[in-house]
């Protein structure tokens, strides 16, 4: 096992640069997910871990070395792909001990290391059987397998989940993490699904064009998103967005002249007339009766429902604007309905409309 170290990392391909100084430690056993698009620079971060693609500035560590001019296959990584390649005229057996075929390692050894991967995988009796025999799910773990085996110190993984149907891929989400907790290896993991990120990682990494735009829990980046990019994609629906602008009494007010007490995590950190975004996730906006409590109120007319079993997601149009809200399925309104909306003071977030930076 051991800590990746990523230093002031820079790419370039050819004049155009797409990583533009990144500073990422990675601690020994951690599980990182990268997230963000497609061409924020995931895949890049991680082949220049990996050694597949050179770095044009900065440094990488792995367990203490440095490993910038080391071979990929020196460095004691093991990298899974989203097309991962199995071969189908080798069986189970034969795909996992590819992974060993550079290995010195007595044939006892390799052995016992092939089926002890299997048994890890639950592939133990499939092991004679041949690719076109299994499912796409036992397949994936053959593929896993054969990283497995070789015991790296670090797994890379480039959204290996992404070929799969849905079932399936919430399946595999879930044998991962129990792999990496019953492994501890240190696993760096690319999706550009943030459902994958939250559920996976011990921390999220949030890139947007080559940029690390928020590093932290998963709880952390939901709960207290630094921009409002990093607001928007983590969470689904989307964090709603209301244009504001700063009082001088730590307030702001809404397009439509309602009010809303700044939180007090933002602390004097609020501007008269500054122009602003009030962000409130649909999982925070309430549907209730006027004169609820709480620090934001509007109101809206209902034009969509989405029924979820349990909850539903309430559209409503406030002047040009919709917004989403979330209510139980026994306490939804009818579409057409005039409805108001509640949040709780803590759950407002405030963004600077320029910069986009949280304001806390
Ligand atoms: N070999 C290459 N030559 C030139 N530009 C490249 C090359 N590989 C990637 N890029 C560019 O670098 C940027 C980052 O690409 P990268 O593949 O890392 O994105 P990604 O985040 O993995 O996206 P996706 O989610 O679509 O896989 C993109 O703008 C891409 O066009
Ligand atoms: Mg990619």
């Amino acid at each position: 096992m051991a800590d990746v170290s990523i230093r002031q990392i820079y790419k370039q391909y050819g004049s155009v640069e797409v990583i533009h100084g990144l500073d990422l430690e990675i601690a020994d056993g951690e599980f990182v997910v990268l997230v963000g698009p497609s061409g924020c620079g995931k895949s890049t971060m991680l082949r220049m871990i990996a050694g597949l693609e050179e770095i044009s500035g900065g440094e990488i560590a792995i367990g203490g070395r440095v490993v910038n001019h080391v071979e990929p296959k020196d460095r004691n990584i093991a990298m899974v792909f989203q097309n991962y390649a199995i071969y189908p005229h080798m069986t189970v057996y034969k795909n996992i001990g590819f992974g060993l075929r550079t290995s010195r390692l007595p044939q006892a050894d390799k052995d016992r290391r092939i089926r002890d991967t299997a048994k890890i995988l639950g592939l133990t009796d499939l092991l004679e059987r041949r690719p076109s025999q299994l499912s796409g799910g036992q397949r994936q773990r053959v593929a896993m397998g054969r990283a497995m085996v070789r015991q790296p110190a670090v797994f890379l993984f480039d959204e290996p989940l992404s070929n799969l149907d849905a079932q399936l891929r919430a399946q595999m989400r879930l044998e991962i993490k129990k792999l990496h907790q019953a492994m501890g290896t240190t696993i760096v993991f690319v999706t550009h699904d943030q459902v994958e990120a939250m559920t996976l990682a011990d921390r999220i990494v949030i890139m947007k064009d080559g940029y690390i735009q928020q590093m932290g829990t998963p709880t952390e980046v939901y709960e207290h998103p630094a921009t409002m990019f990093a607001a928007r994609f983590i969470g689904s629906p989307s964090m709603n967005m209301l244009p504001a602008t700063g009082t001088a009494d730590a307030a702001v007010t809404l397009a439509g002249g309602a009010r809303v007490p700044a939180p007090p995590s933002v602390n004097g950190a609020l501007q008269a007339d500054q122009a602003l975004f009030l962000g409130v996730r649909p999982d925070h906006l309430l549907v209730t009766e006027p004169g609820a409590p709480g620090a934001l109120h509007l109101e809206g007319t209902v034009s969509v429902i989405e029924p979820l079993g349990p909850e539903a997601l309430v559209y409503v149009t406030i002047g040009d604007r919709e917004l989403v809200a979330k209510a139980p399925a026994h306490k939804t309104p009818e579409v057409g309905a005039s409805v108001h909306l509640t949040a709780a003071g803590e759950a407002v977030h405030l963004f600077d409309a320029q910069t986009e930076r949280a304001l806390c």
